[in-house]
């Protein structure tokens, strides 16, 4: 039998993740299959109990089991603990561990673009946990100031008093989603507003000279006005298939190269 690995939400018909590990898999001569699994909101738990016990591999998780995933791990890796949430897991001596490979896939899929990330000066929309995530990858590969900008201000104050430590050399700062302004060389959309249809409105004094939206497949007030300035742009699928990568090369030990599958 192939080794079996799975992606599990809720909803989860939607993933693209077995199309993604079938195609690195075909491309690196790997037998595997990768399935979808649809766990109950209640059900979590035992739906990893179960994929484990019947000789599964490795598991994505996604929306919404991912901060359960990371209560549930013996082992998690720095990042995964820095992120509070975990979105790759598999068995090893017998302990369930951890990762999570969504900073690191926005980081690969930002330098894939071309664009650098060294001593830049990037401003995040949202201060969720898909924020979270990528602060820690972001200040690795070499981010110097990171604005985090949030519709509640004090949940992006808290994410920095939560997040500075672990970033040094990174000054961290936070401000409302009502008063961007400054010079960035990135801005990074991490708010789900693209996802409910709802419209973020960038003023004018507020310049950039990238954008990057995390989510993809849906229409994008955030890309519009990037494109409607000029300046490069990218949804999120490079995001997507950059933690996919990441994940394969944890579980199989060989890393897909990022760029034959964008
Ligand atoms: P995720 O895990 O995807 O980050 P989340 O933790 O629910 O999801 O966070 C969603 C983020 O999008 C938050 O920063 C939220 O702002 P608030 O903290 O003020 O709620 C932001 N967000 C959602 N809808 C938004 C909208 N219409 N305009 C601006 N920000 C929005």
């Amino acid at each position: 039998m192939s080794k079996q690995f799975a992606v599990v939400g809720n909803p989860i018909e939607h993933s693209r993740s077995p199309e993604l590990h079938h195609a690195f898999a075909q491309k690196l001569g790997i037998d595997l299959t990768y399935n979808k699994r649809l766990a109950p909101l209640d059900g979590f738990e035992h739906n990893i109990q179960d994929f484990f016990q019947s000789g599964g591999i490795g598991l994505n998780v996604t929306v919404p089991f991912k901060e359960q995933a990371f209560a549930l791990c013996q082992q998690l890796t720095e990042r995964a603990k820095i992120a509070k949430a975990v979105n790759t897991l598999w068995m090893q001596d017998g302990q369930l561990h951890g990762d999570n490979t969504d900073g690191q896939g926005l980081v690969n899929a930002i330098l894939a673009l071309g664009w650098s990330l060294k001593n830049s000066k990037i401003l995040i929309l949202g201060a969720g946990g898909a924020t979270r995530g990528v602060i820690y990858p972001l200040a690795q590969a070499g981010a110097k100031q990171i604005v985090i900008a949030n519709r509640t201000l004090a949940r992006a104050e808290q994410l920095i008093t939560d997040l500075q430590q672990a970033v040094p050399n990174t000054e961290l700062s936070a401000t409302g989603l009502d008063q961007l302004s400054g010079e960035f060389d990135l801005v990074i959309n991490a708010t789900s507003a693209s996802l409910t249809g709802d419209a973020l409105q960038l003023p004018a004094q507020l310049k950039f000279s990238h954008a990057y939206e995390m989510a993809y497949g849906k229409p994008s007030s955030f890309l519009d006005q990037a494109a409607q300035r000029q300046v490069p742009y990218s949804d999120g699928f490079g995001m997507l298939v950059g933690q996919a990568v990441e994940a394969f090369a944890i579980w199989n030990g060989v890393k897909p190269e990022l760029r034959d599958f964008l």
